[in-house]
């Protein structure tokens, strides 16, 4: 492992960077960012997408997707003719000397990674291959060993004829809600690759950001990026198993966070308890790793219990809103928050996914608002559960969404929440009852306008 902050030399980029190729397969939520990113950075960036529809959004100019900030670095790029759209990946790969590999890598019904499309990647890079040398970065998060068999896949495509390239795994850590700014100031490059000068060279293109980079083997890169999204995952099953204890006594969750995280070996970050872990990294990630473990005849006994500990939240918060309740059947509920967490419209592994459906199941009317989530989940609902829809009302006004209803549920944690007007919605509501499932509001505040309030591991009266 070499640690390469202090040793690069900072070349002046900017005079090479536009002459500079990078090519990017997939533009979804990390391969957009990181076109956008690099073109602003400087680099002529080339986009292949097979998704029609989203490729013709985002050659508009428009964000298919909901990411602060993106749009203006996917204009800017555009206009300053920094990024380009190729049809597809052999003309990509002629172009560019380095191809980033973004595309997605969902898992299967049996919990293991679905490596179909990156198979398919590898097929056309391999049919595309000529004389010139071609540097393949894998950004997706993939199991140990996939930049291996990439690499394998490759030269069994190219049927013996002369294959010029190198495997790099560079994990991404993006957060989506903060990706622009993540792009920008990563916490650490990690850079995997058999071939050190390859991987130095692949580093240089991000001489200029200031963060720590790692040069480490194929593998350790792979395993850095599970290992950081298993730890995450831990820390909020964990603060999640000690909130339910919290609740057996008189206590309040959020003063015992306090006192954990002000431990500097501890930190504050993702140690917040609530309905727990969604989004399209975190469980997925964590279900393939166990996957990965029980091949490998290592007992993933740590990772089950996170998994779950964090299923579980979901029935804890609805027993939570019906005894708060008594009866939910054709009470309107109020749900605020349908995509996985603030500042996204990405709804994938919403923990709000499950608790809507069995809430309408029970008989409840649910009037449903978020901020940007709403288009994904009238899709979804459309899609899993047609006969819930008349029962499903989706309110683009978050005042509107309280009119007549027995108690607002918090899911996500989204500001507006926080900044929204409770003597306005107090008078609104039928039943003023808020139960939190994201401990976002001050209790005593709205205790002291007149609400029932419930949080999350906190039985203070
Ligand atoms: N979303 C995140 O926050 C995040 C963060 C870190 C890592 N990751 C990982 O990065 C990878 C991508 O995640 P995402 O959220 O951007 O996924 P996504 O589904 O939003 O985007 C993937 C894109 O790749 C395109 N694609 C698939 N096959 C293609 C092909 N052969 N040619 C061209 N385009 C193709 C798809 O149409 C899609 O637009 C996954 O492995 C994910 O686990 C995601």
């Amino acid at each position: 492992m070499v640690l390469l902050k202090e040793k690069l030399e900072k070349i002046d980029i900017d005079d090479i960077k536009k002459d500079v190729k990078i090519g990017i397969i997939g533009a979804g939520y990390v391969g957009l960012v990181t076109a956008a990113g690099l073109a602003y950075k400087g680099y002529n960036v080339l986009i292949v997408e097979k998704d029609k529809e989203k490729l013709k959004k985002i050659k508009q100019g428009i964000c298919p997707f909901y990411e602060p900030d993106l749009q203006k670095y996917l204009l800017d790029s555009i206009e300053l003719n920094r990024l380009s759209f190729r049809e597809n990946i052999f003309d990509l790969v002629n172009e560019c000397r380095y191809i980033f590999v973004c595309v997605g890598t969902p898992i299967k019904d049996d919990g293991t990674y679905d490596m179909y499309y990156l198979d398919i990647v590898a097929k056309e890079i391999a049919n595309s291959l000529k004389n010139d040398f071609k540097v393949i970065t894998i950004r997706s998060t993939v199991p140990p060993g996939t930049g291996r068999w990439f690499k394998k896949a490759i030269i069994r495509y190219r049927r013996g004829l002369k294959a010029n390239f190198e495997v790099v795994s560079m994990p991404e850590f993006l957060r989506e809600g903060n990706a622009i700014y993540d792009f920008f100031n990563p916490s650490r490059i990690i850079i995997g690759s058999d071939n050190y000068d390859i991987a130095k060279e692949v580093s240089e293109l991000y001489s200029d950001f200031n963060s720590p980079i790692l040069i480490v083997s194929l593998e350790e890169a792979e395993i850095i990026k599970l290992a950081s999204n298993a730890f995450l995952a831990t820390k909020i099953s964990f603060i999640n198993s000690i909130a339910n204890l919290s609740e057996a006594f008189e206590a309040n969750i959020e003063n015992i966070r306090l006192g954990i995280g002000l431990d500097p070996r501890i930190g504050m970050d993702f140690l917040k308890a609530g309905i727990g872990f969604g989004g399209s990294c975190l469980p997925k990630d964590l279900t393939a790793l166990i996957s990965v473990f029980n091949n490998y005849q290592i007992n993933p006994i740590l990772f089950e219990a996170v998994k779950i500990i964090n299923e579980e939240r979901i029935e804890i918060f609805i027993n939570k809103v019906k005894n708060a309740l008594w009866n939910i059947k054709n009470k309107i509920l109020t749900v605020w928050g349908v995509s996985f967490k603030a500042n996204t419209d990405d709804i994938r592994e919403s923990p709000a996914l499950k608790i809507i459906p069995r809430l309408s199941q029970e008989g409840a009317i649910i009037n449903v608002y978020d901020p940007k989530g709403l288009h994904n989940f009238q899709n979804y609902i459309q899609k899993n559960y047609p006969h819930f829809s008349n029962n499903i009302k989706l309110i683009e006004n978050i005042y509107e969404s309280t009119v007549n209803s027995s108690a607002i549920l918090i899911t996500n944690d989204w500001d507006e929440y926080k900044k929204a007007n409770y003597y306005n919605i107090y008078e609104l509501m039928e039943t003023p009852i808020i139960i939190d499932g994201r401990n976002i509001l001050n209790p005593l505040e709205i205790k002291e306008i007149g609400f029932e309030y419930y949080s999350i591991g906190n039985n203070i009266k």
